[in-house]
């Protein structure tokens, strides 16, 4: 055995005696669950040091990075979110928590931008409350796996305008591009919203320097999106996109799923509507999203 030999393997013994030392420290935690999660992620978090050589500076401009996250970080601004977001984190424990289930419509992330008590519309209703864009016919239906009509679920909408922006994102308390509505009697809906328009996520933070340190977009591709819930049924967060987005491929948050991807078309002005309703001389879309809500007992993977 060489010098050389021998000094590496007393190396890795170091290493490995303190990821074990550390492991072992947890081992009364008396929560099962918590034990777990705690050990993994030492494994885990040693492993990445160790395999990545890491240096003092580099780990001191680490802290100071998640310093800097906190900081900008308040009851309006979730920096924290937005950093799991961008590392595919949040997108990564959906898929785990909600197992793929036959034809169940998939999830995807939640976002910063949703508010509890939008305004309620009938079907048929419009939720753009004033916000500038492309009028969009919206329907579809909800169903259970089976095919069974599920009425009076509850859908939320919400999107942003085409500048780009969420109502949350004005300071004048506006409420628009946000509204609930239920399906009727043989699970259908219909309302009227905005054509998606791409926007990019905050990145007037850490998260965003990290994005332009690394040649990353924050734009999202353009998206709506849906909050589904009904007694019995796994609670769904989704988005639907827009067929032929340039940014279906590079969404900053890794949102996108293939089956989720929808064909909005284009109808020229004066073209009828669907309702009949007089939109003025405007251009406007349609889009069909039937959604299937998986039973709420399904299992979690693992
Ligand atoms: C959104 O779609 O609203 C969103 C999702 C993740 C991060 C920022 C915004
Ligand atoms: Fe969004």
């Amino acid at each position: 055995m060489t010098l050389e030999h021998q000094a590496n393997e007393a190396q890795n013994r170091t290493e490995e005696e303190l990821t074990c030392r550390v492991i072992n420290s947890f081992e009364r935690t008396r929560d099962e669950r918590l034990k777990f999660l705690l050990q993994s992620l030492v494994k885990h978090l040693h492993g990445f040091v160790r395999e990545v050589r890491l240096t003092e500076e580099e780990w001191q401009y680490a802290i100071e990075f998640l310093t800097n996250v906190g900081h900008i970080t308040d009851d309006q601004r979730q920096e924290f979110i937005l950093l799991s977001d961008v590392l595919g984190i949040s997108m990564q424990t959906i898929n785990v928590s909600n197992t793929v289930h036959e034809d169940a419509t998939e999830a995807t992330v939640f976002g910063p931008f949703f508010v509890e008590d939008s305004p309620e519309i009938p079907l048929g209703g419009d939720i753009s409350g004033g916000a500038a864009g492309k009028p969009c016919w919206v329907e579809g239906s909800v169903t259970d796996i089976e095919g069974n009509p599920i009425s009076n679920a509850r859908i939320e909408v919400w999107e942003a305008d085409e500048d780009g922006f969420y109502d949350v994102q004005y300071s004048d308390n506006r409420i628009a591009g946000r509204a609930h509505l239920y399906s009727g009697e043989t699970g259908e809906f219909y309302f009227w919203g905005l054509k998606p328009t791409p926007y990019p996520i905050p990145h007037d933070g850490p998260v965003g320097k990290m994005l332009e340190a690394t040649e990353r977009s924050p734009m999202r591709a353009s998206h709506l999106h849906f909050m589904v819930t009904a007694p019995g049924m796994r609670r769904l967060v989704t988005h639907i996109f827009v067929e032929g987005d340039e940014l279906l491929a590079h969404d900053s948050v890794f949102g996108v799923k293939d089956s989720l991807v929808m064909d909005f078309k284009d109808h020229a002005e004066h073209t009828a509507t669907p309702d009949g309703r007089d939109i003025g001389n405007q251009a406007w879309s349609s889009v069909r999203f039937d959604i299937v809500l998986a039973p709420e007992e399904f299992p979690a993977r693992g």
